[in-house]
C-alpha cells in the first residue's frame, strides 16, 4: 500500500520569507531543508525568496555556500541538487543589528529589489528565529518601519517561535507589544508539535471516524497519558535550560497542544477560529491548582549520571558544561490535571516529560474503562486477567495507532491474553523525508492559522503553570538530582499513578 495515497495541493501565494536569524541553527537544520521539500512538492510558488537577517558577516556567496553545506548534510540520500539550485538562487543575505532602525530601513530597499527580481508582489512572512529576547523588539521596528502594515491587497505576516514569554506575565506583555502593530490575524505562533503529521491525525482519527467520538468520554475513558520523552540531555542549551527547565521548556505549548487536541469538542468547522475556540475552551477547563494541589500532583525532577539505553555513560545535569553545581532546574515533569468540562469530568490527565529519559517517544495513551465485570468475575479465568482496552496514539518515533484488546488464547480451556491492532503511517503512506516544519510553513505561507497559538491559548498554559512555579520556588526540591539517566524518572512519577490504582505505560522502541 506504501505511497498510494500522495497528497496534491496548489502552491502557497507568491511571498518573500524573511529569516531573522537567518545564521542560526534553527534555519539550517529546519527552516531552509523545509523550504526545499515544499518546493519539491510544487508547493512553493514560483515567484519566492527567502531573505535571511542576521548578525553574522557575510556576503551573499558566503551566506549561500553556507546554507548550501548545511542543506546536503541535512536532507540526506533524497537531495536533489537541480530543485537546490533552483532555490539557492531565490535566497538573500542582509548583515543587521536586529535592535538598529537602520537594519530595517535596508531590508525594505532590499525587499524592493528582491520583489523586482523575483516577480513577487509585495507579500512578507516575517519569521523570528531568533533567541526570545528579540521577538518584541523585532516585531516593534518593523511595525515602526512600516513593514507590517498590509495595504492594496497584500499581506505582511510574523511568525515567532518559543518560548513565548517565560511566565504569564511576559507573555501578556509580548502580545501587547506584538498587538501595536500587528493584528492577530497577522501573528502566527508556532509550536512545532503542531507540525507533526501525527499530532494531526489525532483530529482526523477523532472527527472522521464515526466509531470513536461516541466513546471519547468520561463514561467510556478511565485515564488519558501524555508522555513526551527525550534521551538527549541538555546540550549545548545550558544558558537557555537552565532558566526555562522541562515545565516551561514543554508544558504550556507542546503537552498542552497535544492535550488540547485531545481533550477538545468537535470544531463546527475547520475555519482556524472554530477549532481554535475549543482548543481553548479546554485550555480554560483544566482545573487551576492550590499550592496545597501543586504538592500532591506535580513532580518534578533532574537527573542524575547514569547508563543511556544503547549503554554510553551519561554525566548528571549538574555536571552537564554550563549548569550550576547546585543547579535546582526540573529536567522532568510529571502532572495530574483535570479538565472540568461536561466531558472530561473526573477522568484524570496524566502528562510527563523529560530528558535522559530511555528513549525518544511521544505516545497518547487512552485507557478504557473496565468491563461491567459480571461474565468474568466468577470464571476461572478471573478478573485481573482482563486488561482494560487502552489506544495508543503514537506520535514519534514509529508513528501509528495501536489498539489493545483482549482475545481469546486459542485451546481448549478458555484464557485470555492481550493482543494489538497496530497502524502504522509508514505501511500505508511510506516515508516522507521531512522537518516538521513543512506544513507549518506552507499555512503561514498560506494564511491558514489553525495550527497556530492564539493569545488567549498562550496565556492560559501559562495560568496553570504559573502557579506551580510559584510553589517550586518557594519550596526548592531537596531531593535533587532524584533520577538515573536512562531511567523513567523519579519515583515520585511513579507513586502519582499508583495511589490512583493506575500505572504509566511505559513506550517500548
Ligand atoms: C523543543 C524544546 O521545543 O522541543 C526542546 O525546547 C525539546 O528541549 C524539543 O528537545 C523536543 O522536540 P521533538 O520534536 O524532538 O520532540
Amino acid at each position: 500500500m506504501a505511497n498510494s495515497q500522495q497528497q496534491t495541493a496548489d502552491p502557497s501565494s507568491p511571498a518573500v520569507i524573511v529569516f531573522f536569524g537567518a545564521g542560526g541553527d534553527l534555519t539550517k537544520r529546519k527552516l531552509i531543508p523545509a523550504l526545499y521539500h515544499l518546493a519539491g512538492h510544487g508547493l512553493l510558488p514560483d515567484n519566492f525568496a527567502m531573505v535571511g537577517v542576521d548578525r553574522v558577516d557575510y556576503d551573499l556567496d558566503a551566506y549561500r555556500s553556507q546554507q548550501d553545506k548545511a542543506i546536503r548534510e541535512f536532507v540526506g540520500e533524497t537531495f536533489s541538487e537541480e530543485r537546490w539550485n533552483h532555490l539557492l538562487q531565490k535566497i538573500y543575505y542582509l548583515k543587521g543589528d536586529f535592535k538598529d532602525p537602520a537594519t530595517f530601513a535596508e531590508l525594505r530597499d532590499l525587499l524592493q529589489k528582491v520583489d523586482a527580481e523575483q516577480g513577487t508582489p509585495g507579500n512578507y512572512l516575517f519569521y523570528l528565529a531568533t533567541p526570545p529576547s528579540f521577538f518584541g523588539e523585532i516585531a516593534t521596528q518593523l511595525g515602526q518601519a512600516g513593514l507590517s502594515r498590509q495595504e492594496n491587497g497584500l499581506w505582511r505576516r510574523l511568525v515567532i517561535e518559543k518560548p513565548f514569554g517565560r511566565d504569564l506575565q511576559s507573555a501578556r506583555a509580548l502580545n501587547r507589544t506584538l498587538h501595536q502593530f500587528l493584528g492577530e490575524e497577522q501573528i502566527y505562533r508556532i509550536d512545532h508539535y503542531l507540525g507533526k503529521e501525527t499530532v494531526q491525525n489525532i483530529l482526523a482519527y477523532r472527527f472522521a471516524n464515526s466509531t470513536v467520538e461516541p466513546i471519547w468520554n468520561r463514561r467510556y475513558i478511565d485515564h488519558v497519558q501524555i508522555t513526551v520523552a527525550e534521551s538527549l540531555g541538555v546540550e549545548h542549551r545550558a544558558s537557555y535550560y537552565e532558566e526555562a527547565g522541562a515545565l516551561r521548556d514543554m508544558v504550556p505549548n507542546h503537552l498542552m497542544a497535544v492535550l488540547s487536541i485531545v481533550a477538545m469538542e468537535p470544531p463546527n468547522s475547520f475555519d482556524a477560529n472554530e477549532v481554535r475556540d475549543e482548543q481553548s475552551k479546554v485550555l480554560r477547563a483544566v482545573q487551576l491548582y492550590t499550592p496545597e494541589e501543586v504538592l500532591t500532583n506535580t513532580v518534578r525532577g533532574q537527573y542524575a549520571a547514569g547508563t543511556l539505553a544503547d549503554g554510553t555513560p551519561a554525566p548528571a545535569y549538574r555536571s552537564e558544561p554550563g549548569i550550576a553545581e547546585q543547579s535546582q532546574t526540573d529536567t522532568f515533569v510529571a502532572l495530574k490535571l483535570m479538565v472540568d468540562s461536561w466531558r472530561w469530568a473526573g477522568v484524570p490527565f496524566y502528562i510527563r516529560t523529560g530528558k535522559r529519559l530511555p528513549g525518544r517517544f511521544t505516545e497518547v495513551v487512552i485507557q478504557y474503562r473496565d468491563v461491567p465485570n459480571t461474565l468474568f468475575r466468577r470464571s476461572k479465568i478471573g478478573r485481573e486477567a482482563i486488561a482494560p482496552n487502552r489506544l495508543v496514539l503514537c506520535i514519534q518515533p514509529n508513528e501509528g495507532i495501536d489498539f489493545v484488546f483482549n482475545a481469546k488464547i486459542p485451546g481448549p480451556v478458555t484464557k485470555l491474553g492481550t493482543v494489538k491492532m497496530d497502524f502504522k503511517y509508514v505501511d500505508y503512506f511510506g516515508h516522507e523525508p521531512s522537518t516538521g516544519y513543512e506544513t507549518l510553513i506552507y499555512d503561514c505561507l498560506s494564511g491558514d492559522q489553525t495550527l497556530f497559538k492564539r493569545a488567549d491559548m498562550i496565556e492560559a498554559g501559562w495560568q496553570l503553570v504559573d502557579l506551580i512555579l510559584d510553589v517550586w520556588k518557594a519550596l526548592p526540591a531537596r531531593d535533587f538530582p532524584n533520577y538515573t539517566c536512562g531511567t523513567w524518572g523519579p519515583k515520585a512519577a511513579d507513586e502519582l499513578l499508583t495511589r490512583d490504582g493506575r500505572h504509566w505505560f511505559n513506550c517500548q522502541a
